[in-house]
């Protein structure tokens, strides 16, 4: 088996809106800035490997249209390899709309487009390619269907597994014990065991409950607070990475986590050294607009 890494999972273009606030119901503001960047968790998470000097394979379906040539355009400049990645002749390449504010928070609408016709024929297509991985990483913006049965098989193929549970959709309990590495935030966390998490005996209580499912390895992300990480043997709370810089815009971190996790894992680093290191370079990618531009090379990250 190789270092490499396949990330299952959809690229769009993100539209993003920058404003004092995000606006709320009813509300119309006047914004202060507009940016049409590359978007969409697997990508990113795809992206962030590969900017950190993985080998990694992307499973996808793009339009070919502008916002499909775009995705092209970053995939060729960093090296994420495409032959997985299926470009459709007949369907659009989705778009999100993101909303900014001056704080870096976001609220985001996800149109998958092109992306919703990823299928499970699009697995079957790259069995080697996952076989020949150390990790499979995913998150649930394709249907669940799709992502359980890539999991199944990532699984029988013995590699890694990562679910990142974002956006929270339901998981049929049956498939909590493909998962290695579950990654919620807290909001997700809450979602897969209908409770509120509001301190820290929550947290490490939703990280058992989370265990119990049958999942070997649980990382509650906690943003500026840093993550909470439980197995059956060890359970410890790790810090943020302390930032100089300002906070410029939250979107696509989650997602710059889950990467670099995934790299740091597939270079056998220990998994507290793994979430320090993804804490860090989530940490940076917060300090730029957009998602996946603002992912930091490994250069970046060792000057820091
Ligand atoms: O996690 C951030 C990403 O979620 C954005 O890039 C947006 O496209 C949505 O998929």
């Amino acid at each position: 088996m190789s270092n490499s890494i396949t990330v299952l999972g959809i690229f769009v273009a993100d539209l993003c809106f920058i404003g004092k606030k995000i606006p709320s119901i009813g509300q119309t503001q006047i914004g202060n800035d507009f940016q049409i960047g590359p978007g969409g968790k697997g990508s990113n998470q795809a992206i962030t490997v590969a900017k950190l000097n993985g080998d990694v394979n992307f499973i996808s379906r793009l339009g070919d249209d502008e916002y499909g040539h775009m995705a092209l355009e970053i995939y060729k400049s960093n090296n994420v390899k495409i032959n997985s990645v299926l470009l459709d002749k007949n369907e659009k390449t989705g778009v999100a709309g993101i909303f900014i504010d001056e704080k870096g928070n976001n609220s985001i609408n996800v149109i998958p487009g092109v992306a919703n016709k990823i299928s499970k024929k699009d697995i079957d297509n790259n069995l080697d390619t996952i076989k020949d991985s150390k990790i499979f990483l995913t998150q649930l913006e394709i249907s669940t269907d799709i992502t359980m049965y890539a999991l199944e098989k990532a699984k029988d193929f013995n590699c890694i597994t990562i679910l990142n549970p974002a956006p929270a959709r339901i998981i049929d309990n049956r498939y909590f014990k493909l998962i290695d590495f579950f990654t919620p935030n807290e909001k997700e966390a809450e979602f897969y065991l209908n409770k509120k998490i509001e301190n820290e005996e929550d947290i490490k209580q939703a990280a058992k409950d989370l265990l119990n499912f049958g999942i070997k390895n649980v990382i509650i992300t906690l943003g500026e607070k840093g993550a909470f990480f439980k197995n059956d043997k060890e359970e410890y709370f790790l810090d943020a990475y302390k930032m100089t810089d300002k906070v410029v815009d939250t979107t696509g971190a989650g997602d710059v986590f889950n990467g670099a996790l995934a790299i740091a894992l597939s270079n056998n680093k220990s998994v507290k050294e793994a979430i320090i290191f993804a804490n860090k370079v989530a940490a940076i990618s917060t300090t730029k607009l957009g998602a996946a531009n603002s992912i930091p090379t490994i250069d970046q990250i060792n000057s820091k």
